[in-house]
């Protein structure tokens, strides 16, 4: 952000006696809320009006659901948008669990709620799994830097943002410790009533194998499952497009 011309940074603006809040605060403070939200750059462009259903077929059919797989994203979509509004006008709103195949637009519209939240001043925590792992991992080095935060504060801020989003909780390899660190994260949020997005490409009849009993039932009580389902990857549909 640049610095701004009226108040040069200090945020408020002498008028006459009164020192006034500069019109610069709410950008800035919004400003502060996106980039706490640890939401890549690249993803702050997802919208909910750039959400294609081009990409989900008409013509096939979820065997799950019976449903077509333009029909289950429009569900998911949906689910989406009430999720935003809900999330400020009542507490303890059901979370949301996406999943489907690889580049199904999983992250997409989890980011769509992201930028849309953010947008109405809620704090948001956008987390990697894989990365959340690797930075407790990197918590326990020795080396580290003083300033560096602990493992203590890295699962504090997962535990208790009002909204986290859990992207690529992936079928990796979920060891003992990892399972661990989910459980604690989980459990404080369902104790407390604070919602988690979660997006995966775990079939929800296979994620207990992958996180053990007592995640996987927290999961199913804090989240609505939905399913974003594609016949091919949009990555590379997109870059069949560009091609052209
Ligand atoms: N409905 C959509 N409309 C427009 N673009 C989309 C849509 N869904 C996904 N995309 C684009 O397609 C690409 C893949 O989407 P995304 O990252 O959301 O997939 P994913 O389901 O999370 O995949 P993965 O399982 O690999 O994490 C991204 O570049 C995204 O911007
Ligand atoms: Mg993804
Ligand atoms: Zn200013």
């Amino acid at each position: 952000m640049e610095i701004c011309k009226l108040c040069h940074d200090r945020g408020v603006l002498v008028q006459g006696n009164l020192a006034v809040p500069c019109s610069c605060s709410a950008q800035r403070a919004l400003f502060k809320l996106f980039k706490e939200s640890c939401l890549p750059s690249a993803l702050r462009s997802c919208t909910f009006d750039k959400f294609s259903f081009k990409y989900y077929s008409r013509q096939v059919t979820d065997p799950a659901k019976g449903i077509s797989y333009h029909e289950s994203a429009r569900l998911t979509f949906s689910a989406a948008l009430a999720f935003v509004s809900d999330f400020s006008r009542k507490a303890g709103v059901d979370g949301l669990l996406f999943t489907g195949p690889v580049g199904s637009g999983k992250t997409f519209l989890a980011c769509c709620i992201a930028n849309a939240l953010l947008e109405k001043g809620v704090s948001v925590l956008f987390i990697v799994v894989p990365d959340l792992l690797d930075r407790i991992r990197s918590t326990y080095d020795p080396h580290r830097g003083p300033g560096d935060l602990t493992e203590q504060e890295i699962l504090d801020a997962a535990r208790k943002v009002p909204l986290l989003i859990l992207d690529d909780l992936g079928a990796h390899n979920y060891t003992d410790w990892v399972r661990n660190k989910l459980y604690s994260i989980l459990n404080y949020r369902l104790n407390h009533s604070l919602p988690v997005i979660i997006t995966t490409n775990i079939n929800l009849e296979d994620l207990e194998e992958y996180l053990g009993e007592r995640t996987t039932s927290r999961i199913y009580q804090m989240c609505r499952p939905y399913r974003l389902l594609v016949d091919m990857d949009i990555r590379v549909l997109q870059r069949q497009g560009k091609g052209k």
